[in-house]
């Protein structure tokens, strides 16, 4: 079996990826598309929550409201990841936030574990780890491992731009963690970048280039 991976469609998704390809988008805007393209991915990758329902009473009657029943747990992979934070807090403003750091070895490309804030106990029922880049699939997989251990059974990986490598690998080797993403793009280089891709995502956020 292999993972489900759900790649967005849509020229509004166009339009912002292009934003984060060009080398000439300041910080600013470079934050700006990833905040839109995060909602849009969120809005996707959220779809089968269950909600429980509960009376509302409306200025003019009262009806079916509906509540989120499930701990939500957003795990942004740092520092990239923190961008898709807030914008997933907005729409789901209970979820909890539990931060790992990872950076990839740049000789290696292998993926570097310097921080965990995940709790040893108590896992949320469902998590969604976040980061904009799936390159070699490296860190994304180390993520997934470490919420596993943790107790999280339903895990969804959130990313804006895909390798087709890494993507097959998180098939592969993590056929139950569902994939979203908002682009596969055509393949890695010799320094394992995506290639046409948008460089580094870290650095852009962060004004870091360089
Ligand atoms: C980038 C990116 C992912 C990782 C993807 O982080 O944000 O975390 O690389 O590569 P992989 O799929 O091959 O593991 P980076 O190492 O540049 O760290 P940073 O976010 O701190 O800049």
């Amino acid at each position: 079996m292999k993972s489900d991976v759900q790649v967005m469609r849509h020229p509004l998704v166009d339009c912002h990826l292009t934003a984060l390809r060009d080398e000439t988008t300041s910080g600013a805007g470079f934050r700006q598309a990833v905040k839109m393209l995060s909602t849009l991915l969120a809005y996707e990758a959220t779809a089968n929550l269950k909600t429980t329902i509960r009376p509302v009473k409306t200025p003019i009657t009262t009806c079916d409201g509906h509540d989120l029943n499930r701990r939500v747990g957003l795990v942004p992979i740092l520092r990239a990841g923190v961008a898709m934070v807030e914008p997933m807090l907005d729409l789901i403003p209970t979820s909890e936030v539990w931060h790992l750091g990872m950076y990839r070895d740049e000789a290696t490309a292998t993926p570097v574990h310097y921080y965990s804030k995940l709790p040893p106990n108590k896992p949320v029922e469902v998590a969604f780890v976040l980061d904009p880049m799936l390159a070699t699939g490296g860190s994304a997989l180390m993520a997934i491992d470490a919420i596993r251990e943790w107790g999280v059974t339903e895990i969804k990986m959130l990313s804006i731009i895909a390798s087709p490598e890494g993507i097959e690998r998180l098939q592969n080797e993590r056929p139950e963690v569902q994939v979203h993403t908002c682009v596969i793009d055509q393949s890695l280089n010799e320094d394992h970048f995506i290639v046409p891709g948008l460089g580094d995502a870290g650095d852009r956020i962060f004004n870091t280039t360089g």
